[in-house]
């Protein structure tokens, strides 16, 4: 193995691609993170950003058990990889789960540290938009991309349609920065299982969080409207 590049930082970042991908996996015969698009699987865009960015001292893909393998040997084959140390943890049945995994296996890491999770279904992170969150970690516990919402907006559940106030109104994203006692203090607490992300967390927990302007390239490859955006991405340079 090549020798790894050395960097101060303890910063860890985690990328999240144990889902399973079931929305799309008709249209797509495989699970979304393994899409190849433009030729290289779509976890790899985001994993490379982090990896180039430099903000880490290591990697940690969260995976499920089947697709360990396969993960590594993309990995493996990836040049731009090669310098930045990436292991592989096993993820849980749900996206609550993947994450609990492997913020307690590094409970016994030396020392606190920042702990950067990633969707890796938003492939479209850029190494700025890594470089622009990390710096801002001395100023909040917990950090996230919010974008706000721009469409008039209307709940419909039961009593009928309610137009909302948009105005207060933001659409959470990834990536989003822990301090990382403090997210492992939550998982080991126990948690709402309904927070469908962990700033939710961390807002009940009453830590001292910042929403940062997010991106909307930061979206999330979800259902079959993004896949057409995908489709019409690939004709463009994405920065
Ligand atoms: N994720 C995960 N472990 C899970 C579920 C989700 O690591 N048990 C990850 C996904 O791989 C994805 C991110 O969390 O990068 C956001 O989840 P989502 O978009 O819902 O992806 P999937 O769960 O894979 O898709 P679907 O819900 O359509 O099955
Ligand atoms: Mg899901």
């Amino acid at each position: 193995m090549k020798e790894k590049e050395k960097t101060k930082t303890k910063d860890v970042a985690l990328l999240l691609m144990a889902g399973k991908g079931e929305r799309l996996f008709d249209e797509l015969k495989v699970k979304k993170q393994f899409y190849k698009f433009d030729g290289k699987e779509l976890f790899l865009y985001s994993l490379e950003s982090l990896a180039l960015s430099g903000c880490f001292r290591d990697i940690v893909l969260v995976v499920s058990k089947e697709d360990a393998e396969k993960t590594a040997d993309i990995v493996h084959n990836d040049p731009l990889l090669q310098k930045t140390d990436i292991s592989i943890i096993l993820g849980g049945e749900s996206r609550n789960e993947s994450v609990g995994n492997a913020v307690k296996a590094l409970r016994r890491r030396k020392g606190n540290f920042n702990i950067l999770i990633h969707d890796a279904a938003r492939p479209f992170l850029t190494v700025d938009h890594v470089k622009n969150i990390m710096a801002k970690t001395y100023r909040a516990d917990a950090l996230t991309y919010a974008i706000p919402v721009a469409d008039s907006i209307f709940h419909n559940a039961g009593k009928g349609i309610q137009y909302m106030d948009r105005k207060d109104l933001y659409q959470v994203q990834t990536p989003q920065v822990f301090d990382y006692r403090k997210l492992l203090e939550i998982y080991d607490d126990g948690y709402d299982p309904d927070c469908t992300d962990d700033f939710s967390k961390a807002v009940r927990a009453g830590l001292k969080t910042l929403p940062l302007p997010g991106d909307l390239i930061l979206f999330k490859v979800t259902g079959k409207d993004d896949l057409l955006l995908l489709k019409r991405l690939s004709a463009m340079p994405v920065e």
